[in-house]
């Protein structure tokens, strides 16, 4: 069953709250909520005070994406305020990443690597283990609305089969670009949660557009 994780970052910054409300009757599975620190990332965005702020508002899970430097020193910040899983780049500046996800894991939350478009799925096939998911950018993270990167498909499908043959139970996110056509290609190459911020918060009506990315 695929899953889908709207992402925050395209919803109305005045109506935050009433956006995360909704999500789950529209039927979102996730909460997908991109931290930026306008240094591993050409942007900024919000912190663990905005997580703390939507906890109360949904029980849906949420799924934050640390795109910052020194990812380890925000996993007590983001438990205390209530996120469930956390994903981290390799290419950031943690040099310890399986620490890092053990660290997640014994902070009770779940635990995931990010690739760049750029970065081989080899850079995460040593800390599979420790992943419940590894998230694969189909865009450069930065902003939403770009175009989905085609050559993800190769990266998924390269990643399904090592998972696969190694028995492992990591899922496996996408996250920038997926709109229902895209959606369809990623699903078919063997991705578990789709990740869409335009596509489903500039829908005219977002629930059919989770419906449509879910397939
Ligand atoms: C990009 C973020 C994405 C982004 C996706 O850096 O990680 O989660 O919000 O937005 P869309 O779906 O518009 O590409
Ligand atoms: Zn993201």
């Amino acid at each position: 069953m695929i899953k889908v994780a709207p992402s925050i970052l395209s919803a109305n910054f005045a109506a935050m709250g009433e956006a995360v409300q909704k999500l789950k009757s529209q039927g979102a599975d996730w909460v997908h909520f991109d931290v930026m620190d306008g240094n591993f990332v050409p942007n900024i965005t919000f912190g663990p005070d905005m997580c703390k702020a939507i906890r109360p508002l949904t029980d849906l899970p949420i799924d934050v994406h640390l795109m910052v430097e020194h990812p380890s020193d925000w996993i007590v910040p983001f438990q205390k305020a209530g996120a469930d899983i956390l994903t981290i780049h390799v290419e950031s500046s943690e040099r310890h990443l399986h620490r890092a996800l053990q660290a997640i894991h014994a902070a009770g939350m779940k635990a995931g690597v990010v690739l760049n478009p750029a970065t081989s799925i080899h850079a995460c096939t040593h800390v599979l283990p420790e992943c419940d998911l590894v998230l694969l950018m189909s865009v450069n993270p930065g902003f939403g609305g770009q175009s989905f990167i085609p050559e993800t498909l190769r990266k998924i499908r390269e990643l399904r089969s090592e998972i696969n043959s190694r028995g492992l139970s990591t899922l496996i996110e996408i996250d920038g670009g997926v709109n229902p056509e895209t959606a369809a290609l990623c699903r078919d190459a063997g991705a578990d949660i789709l990740v869409a911020g335009s596509a489903v918060f500039k829908a005219l009506d977002p629930a059919e557009a989770i419906k449509a990315i879910r397939g």
